[in-house]
């Protein structure tokens, strides 16, 4: 096989950037413009020399997915961020819970969806790369595997919060002839922007540069009338990794006010804000909870990777004692405790027969997409408590860490497990585990 051959394949699966994934002898192909159930003439446009792996393009397709549809976003295409959209939303809950069953082993009970907006407009937390020129602006991401910018203009996963901002800000830095950052010639201005709201009309933005100083943020915030509060960063380093961004407030209000599953939560300019709140806040709430809906309680719960404390304080509602355990020290510093990697907590309670946290009556985990892993999965089997509730991101660290606490040298049973479509036209899908000591 090579590059500018066709050759004719179905493909079964998608994979998560919105490719057919197809098989042909011991090559996988992804292919852009196939769905799976699709077959289509291909041609290769790239072949791994590496692996057995090649890429191409459907030039033709010999039949037709019964949920294709055209995109509803004219940026398809470009934009990468909403790999699904060729489907009907019906046929991507179909597609992630056969996907779940057949790669991951994962039987879930239900994917819970959200009943309104159509799997569009629920982004609260939107962030941006700034490109264009000066009187021409555009904000967006990058293409898959380039440095080139896709205008994500009128975003329609977006909340209309954000849209409206992010419209008021093109307008007003055109008006000024805002220069955009230029990443490889490493001069200009406006780098980055990061749009959070509080669905309820408050947006607050963060104004991203790469030099402490800028001729045009403090003019620009002063011009714009949609976000309630506007904050300014600067961030020299490579990579769009905000966490090591500085901060000055520059006007209105710095923190966001949110009620999350019925807990209030505050977010400032670089604070995490989970993409889609209101889906999240169910897999919460069904995160302190068991299956059928009845509220666990007792005497001590353990909330490992705690973060902003979401559901130590739902957990706090119905136990005596509740720990939470986070590493991260702004986090850490919220929740009023030391930052601590869950391993120490854990080997600190192993190490403490008699304490109190020993025999916990409830564990709540919800670890970053690398799962807990081989050394907490062997904590949390010592640990033998009656019940383990877990949340994840990734089905992959989730049936690894399933193995290891449910196979032979396991603890505990898998009672069952659910799905949460928190970001619908993507493949992403959030996942939440309940199991109970053998
Ligand atoms: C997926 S987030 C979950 C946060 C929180 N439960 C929530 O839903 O908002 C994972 C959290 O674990 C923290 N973390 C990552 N590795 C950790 C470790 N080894 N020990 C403790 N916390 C860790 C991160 O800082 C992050 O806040």
């Amino acid at each position: 096989m090579k590059p500018g051959d066709t050759i004719t394949v179905m493909a079964k699966t998608l994979s998560r950037h919105g490719d057919g994934v197809a098989h042909h002898g011991d090559y996988e192909i992804h292919v852009g413009g196939l769905l799976p159930g699709e077959t289509g003439d291909v041609e290769l446009d790239y072949v791994s020399k590496q692996r057995p792996r090649a890429h191409g393009n459907a030039v033709r397709r010999r039949n037709t997915h019964p949920g294709r549809r055209a995109a509803p976003c004219s940026h398809h295409g470009r934009c990468n961020g909403c790999p699904l959209m060729e489907m009907d939303l019906s046929s991507q809950h179909e597609l992630k819970r056969q996907e779940l069953a057949r790669e991951y082993d994962l039987e879930i009970d239900r994917l819970v969806v959200l009943e309104e907006g159509d799997g569009l407009h629920y982004r609260w937390s939107a962030k941006r790369v700034v490109d264009g020129e000066a009187g021409a602006l555009v904000l967006g991401s990058y293409m898959r595997g380039t440095h080139n910018v896709a205008d994500m203009s009128g975003c329609l996963v977006d909340h209309p919060d954000i849209v409206r901002c992010a419209q008021e800000l093109v307008e007003q830095a055109n008006a000024m002839r805002v220069e955009p950052y230029d990443e490889l010639g490493e001069h200009g201005d406006l780098r980055y922007v990061w749009f959070k709201t509080d669905g309820r009309g408050q947006v607050l933005l963060t104004l991203i540069t790469s030099e402490p100083t800028s001729p045009s943020v403090r003019a620009l915030a002063e011009r714009l009338t949609v976000p309630a509060g506007v904050a300014w960063g600067v961030n020299s380093t490579r990579g769009n990794d905000l966490r090591g961004t500085s901060l000055r407030p520059i006007r209105g209000s710095q923190s966001l006010t949110l009620d999350i599953a019925g807990v209030e939560f505050h977010c400032g300019p670089l604070g995490f804000l989970q993409p889609n709140p209101t889906a999240i806040a169910m897999a919460y709430h069904d995160l302190v909870h068991v299956p059928a809906g009845g509220v666990p309680h007792g005497r001590v719960a353990l909330d490992l990777y705690a973060g902003a404390g979401v559901t130590t304080a739902l957990l706090r509602e119905r136990f005596a004692q509740v720990l939470p355990c986070e590493s991260y020290p702004e986090s850490a510093r919220q929740l009023g405790i030391e930052p601590q990697l869950v391993e120490e907590f854990l080997a600190r309670i192993l190490g403490n027969p008699r304490g109190p946290a020993r025999h916990p009556d409830l564990v709540v985990a919800n670890p970053p997409r690398g799962g807990l892993g081989p050394t907490v999965c062997s904590q949390l089997n010592q640990l033998h408590g009656s019940r383990l509730h877990l949340m994840s991101c990734n089905p992959r660290s989730l049936r690894d860490d399933l193995n290891r606490l449910t196979g032979p040298d396991g603890a505990y049973r898998l009672i069952r497990t659910r799905a949460f479509d928190t970001l619908p036209q993507t493949a992403h899908i959030e996942l939440v585990a309940w199991l109970v000591g053998k």
